[in-house]
């Protein structure tokens, strides 16, 4: 056998955990850090290697904490450093690692950098963000009237770029007549990476948190980092955010993230995961390859892109289980011997997977969250579990726009119906489908009012469904999707091929099956296992490979009753999610 090159984080399960509405143990309705400490045994119990904690940073909270207005405190609401150290030891003590949000490509209006910055052109941290001139508006083709600048000013901003929360990417200051540019909401300054001294602080802030004891950082929208020369004007007349092809894996990002690499992290084993849209497989590998910029690896989005036209996320069309599957499958193969895949299906920016993938309407929830697991569990690459995903939870049936808190769809949802692109009829289908909030309702716990969230009123509403859908049920029925979680984790710590194992399609042409072989390379042999999933609510006929059928096998895990002991053609009940084990 070939030594494996072993990485604690390709052997993990990454747990994450949006702080606000996971455990509340104060009663004013919002999750916060002694809320998680309670939960630490749960999450053992469970079985994860890893904790992706959200920001807990101080923050106003116009983007539920990805607007930090201090890097080294913890916001009032969430509780207090001290309450953060009683987290860390309590998750370390259980053998489970603690991994930290990293938002460095912009910083809360509230940060003393920014007030500072914006207070004159000469201020000490003026070159810490992004201020420039506007430009009169002949020959822009940008109209004034579409910008808040006060009457006297005929202006537009220094470039053409949007802001991925909808509007422009440009907001005029008052106090020193310039622009700022901010790619998120315009209380979220975009911090400069040119200057350097802006650069040492990020990196010492990051030491900091090492020193105190994290083993590593999700680095959030880590591509946008370098802004072009002259911040040109976007020239892809199909983007939906104007400026993406300019702001996206800018000219210096390579430099910074080896600078960041080299000065931060070399050494310490720790991981690193770079939140980037917008990527191909090439680009990924000059990020987490060889010779790469030294992360351990990627989210990348094109699987969550499938159920979208080219107008972007305020848009729908319906995918196909073949897409997901040839979509994922050029991730596996295309990072197959250099770098190393994420695998996730939801997190806190995306609706329930088994409401998006899976089937909720038709009484096979708990059959296809199974299979969504196992899709997740043994492909090639570190699965992340988002809160409740173990659990099987489910969109949530918004009413009406006035029960949406994310500033995200609530900006985005006001500028296609201002374009016309969205009408009324179409907004709330649109919004109950994509919106991110469904992912931010409570944790349900249990079937008490709250869910067990909450003793207050909590901050978003719960699912009706926790009557059904909950952690203390979950735990008690062996049958449940928390159980076969549980089972899927074990499967990993005990077999390496889960882990390390050469990723195989085959029959690449079926509609509705995925099947694909694991196989590893060992001192006794050829370990490999034969994954089948039915990706849909019928039955279907599986016609295993010629070169399989007939060979000895026995099932390590399905989410149905299953015995065979061999590979045989079969009818597969819908979204049967079979594993076998070929001796
Ligand atoms: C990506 C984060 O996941 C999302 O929640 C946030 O709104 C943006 N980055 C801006 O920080």
């Amino acid at each position: 056998m070939t030594a494996l090159d072993r990485a604690w984080w390709k052997e993990a399960v990454v747990y994450q955990i949006y702080p606000r509405s996971f455990n509340d143990s104060d009663g004013d309705g919002l999750g916060d850090i002694p809320g998680i400490v309670e939960k630490v045994d749960y999450l053992d119990s469970l079985g994860v290697d890893c904790v992706w904690l959200n920001p807990v940073y101080e923050s106003p909270g116009v983007d539920n904490g990805y607007d930090i207005s201090d890097y080294r405190a913890i916001m009032d609401e969430f509780g207090t450093m001290a309450d953060w150290k009683e987290l860390r030891d309590a998750l370390h003590e259980r053998g489970i690692r603690l991994i930290m949000d990293l938002v460095v490509n912009h910083t809360s209006d509230e940060h003393a950098w920014f007030v500072n910055s914006r207070s004159s052109k000469d201020a000490e941290y003026r070159e810490y963000y992004w201020w420039r001139e506007g430009r009169t508006p002949e020959g822009t083709g940008l109209d004034p009237d579409d910008y808040d600048t006060p009457a006297d000013v005929d202006e537009v901003p220094p470039n053409n770029w949007d802001s991925f929360f909808g509007g422009p990417a440009w907001t005029y200051d008052d106090q020193t007549g310039e622009w700022y540019l901010h790619l998120f909401d315009e209380r979220m300054p975009d911090v400069n990476w040119e200057t350097a001294d802006l650069r040492e602080e990020l990196f010492e802030m990051m030491e900091w948190w090492l020193d105190n004891g994290i083993d590593g950082f999700r680095m959030d929208v880590i591509n946008l980092i370098s802004k072009p020369d002259g911040l040109p004007d976007g020239e892809d007349p199909t983007a939906i955010v104007k400026g993406v092809d300019k702001f996206t894996n800018g000219p210096r990002v390579h430099d910074y993230l080896s600078e960041l690499h080299d000065r931060v992290l070399e050494g310490t084993d720790s991981m690193t995961v770079g939140e980037m849209a917008e990527l191909s497989i090439e680009e990924a590998k000059r990020y987490v390859g060889e010779d790469g910029d030294g992360m351990s690896m990627v989210f990348t989005f094109d699987h969550m892109r499938l159920d979208m036209t080219d107008a972007g996320r305020w848009s729908y069309r319906e995918s196909s289980p073949r897409e997901l599957k040839e979509t994922m499958t050029h991730w596996q193969d295309g990072l197959a011997d250099e770098g190393w895949n994420s695998l996730f299906l939801n997190n806190h920016d995306e609706p329930r997977q088994v409401s998006r993938f899976g089937d909720v309407g038709e009484g096979y929830r708990r059959e296809s969250a199974k299979l969504l697991a196992t899709v997740l569990h043994t492909l090639r690459g570190t699965p992340y579990i988002y809160q409740g995903e173990e659990l099987g939870m489910t969109n949530y049936p918004f009413d009406s726009l006035d029960e949406i808190r994310d500033v995200d769809t609530i900006k985005n949802v006001r500028a296609a119906q201002k374009s016309g692109q969205l009408d009324e009829d179409d907004v709330m289908d649109l919004v109950r489908y994509r919106t991110r909030d469904n992912a931010r309702t409570p944790m349900q716990w249990d079937d008490s009012e709250h869910a067990g969230f909450t003793d207050g009123t909590p901050w978003m509403p719960v699912n009706p469904n926790k009557d059904t859908i909950n952690a203390e049920d979950a735990r008690n029925d062996p049958d449940s999707v928390w159980h076969y979680y549980r089972d899927l984790i074990d499967l990993r710590t005990e077999r390496d091929v889960v882990v390390y194992g050469e990723y195989d399609l085959r029959l690449p042409e079926h509609e509705s099956l995925w099947v694909y072989t694991r196989t590893l390379e060992t001192d006794d042999g050829e370990d490999t296992l034969l994954v089948v999933l039915n990706f849909g609510n019928d039955e279907t006929e599986f016609e295993p490979p010629a070169d399989l059928v007939g060979e000895s096998a026995e099932i390590l895990i399905s989410n149905y009753d299953t015995d065979v002991n061999a590979v045989e053609q079969t009818t597969l009940r819908p979204w049967e999610a079979r594993v076998y084990d070929l001796a």
